[in-house]
């Protein structure tokens, strides 16, 4: 029998996918996790964004990369979505408190289970800057979100892996106790 541990340690960051569209129903059920992930205080205050219009998807990507190069520098990450057809963007309104680990807790839940359906997602940064711009505004009005009053945590992508990335050996000496 698999426990959560099996699906916790199945779990890895997809940068490779293939173009087949993700179903509806697998969707929801990642967005479903997300929305039981715990929250501070159970405000439940956090929303995601989910976007699979094609264009949308590659837009935004581009953004994200565009902040990526304006960070880091270098010529890197043209589509920081890695070309997958699905993210979903978590965002926060501004006046809480918890809004960091509120929204790590809704991606973490999000990315469980989209392993756990076979899946693949990656954590994508820049959640904040990218909401920031003109075209991630526009993004969030069109859906219905007050842009002035949210902003983004962070996004996670979502497709079909075209490749199985290995698993990142574990750092020893990281349990202390008493
Ligand atoms: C806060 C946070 C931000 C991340 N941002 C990015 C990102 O912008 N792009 C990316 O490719 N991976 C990103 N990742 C994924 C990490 O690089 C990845 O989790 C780490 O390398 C370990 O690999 P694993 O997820 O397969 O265990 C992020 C992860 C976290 C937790």
């Amino acid at each position: 029998m698999k426990d959560a541990l099996d699906f916790i340690k199945a779990r890895r960051s997809v940068r490779k996918y293939t173009p087949m569209p993700v179903p509806q129903k697998l969707l929801d059920r990642v967005v479903e996790a997300g929305l039981y992930a715990p929250t501070g205080h159970n405000q439940q205050s956090v929303i995601i964004l989910k976007i699979t219009d094609e264009d949308a998807v590659r837009k935004l990507g581009a953004v994200n990369g565009e902040i990526f190069r304006k960070i880091n520098g270098g010529e890197g990450m043209q589509d920081a979505f890695y070309g997958a057809p699905v993210v979903l963007c978590v965002l926060s309104p501004k006046d809480n408190k918890t809004e960091i680990w509120d929204g790590a807790s809704v991606l973490s839940y999000m990315a469980l289970e989209a392993s756990s359906l076979g899946l693949g997602s990656c954590w994508i940064h820049r959640g904040r800057e990218q909401f920031e711009t003109e075209y991630g505004r526009s993004l969030l009005v069109k859906a219905g979100i007050d842009p002035d009053r949210y902003e983004g945590v962070d996004s996670l992508v979502i497709g079909w892996p075209a490749a199985t990335p290995t698993v990142p050996a574990r750092k020893p000496n990281r349990l202390f106790s008493l």
